[in-house]
């Protein structure tokens, strides 16, 4: 079980790998209005939703404890996330301050994940 639960939190990394990396490679194109939320952070988001629910039902099984507080606020940042990537996603390109907020959210969940102990 141990390996599956590893296993998923690697594939839980390259989601947010998937997701930050569309961000971070369209920084310039942010500042110039062009960016827009591409396949690799929709894609990514949804890696994450589906990764998160995943280890959360192997962790059960396994019956390790959550911090189920810290995975609801997780959850609720993904789902504003993953709603504004989903519902702009065929748009030419994303205003400047809302792709700006995706890029803070993303940022804001990875340190959720990783201070909150
Ligand atoms: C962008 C959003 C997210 C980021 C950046 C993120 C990040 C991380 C990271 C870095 C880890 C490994 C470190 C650790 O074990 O604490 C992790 C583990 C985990 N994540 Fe996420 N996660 C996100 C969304 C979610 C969601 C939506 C769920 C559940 C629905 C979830 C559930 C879990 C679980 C169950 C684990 C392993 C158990 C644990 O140690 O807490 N994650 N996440």
């Amino acid at each position: 079980m141990d390996v599956l639960i590893n296993l998923f939190v690697a594939l839980h990394i390259i989601g947010i790998a998937a997701l930050l990396g569309g961000f971070l490679t369209q920084m310039k194109a942010m500042s110039a209005g062009t960016a827009r939320f591409g396949p690799a952070m929709l894609h990514g988001a949804l890696t994450m939703l589906i990764t998160g629910m995943v280890l959360v039902g192997l962790n059960q099984a396994d019956g390790h404890t959550l911090n189920n507080i810290k995975i609801g606020v997780k959850l609720a940042v993904l789902i504003v996330i993953l709603g504004i990537v989903y519902v702009r996603r065929d748009e030419e390109s994303a205003p400047k301050p809302l792709f700006g907020a995706v890029g803070g959210l993303t940022v804001a969940n990875i340190l959720i994940a990783t201070l909150w102990t």
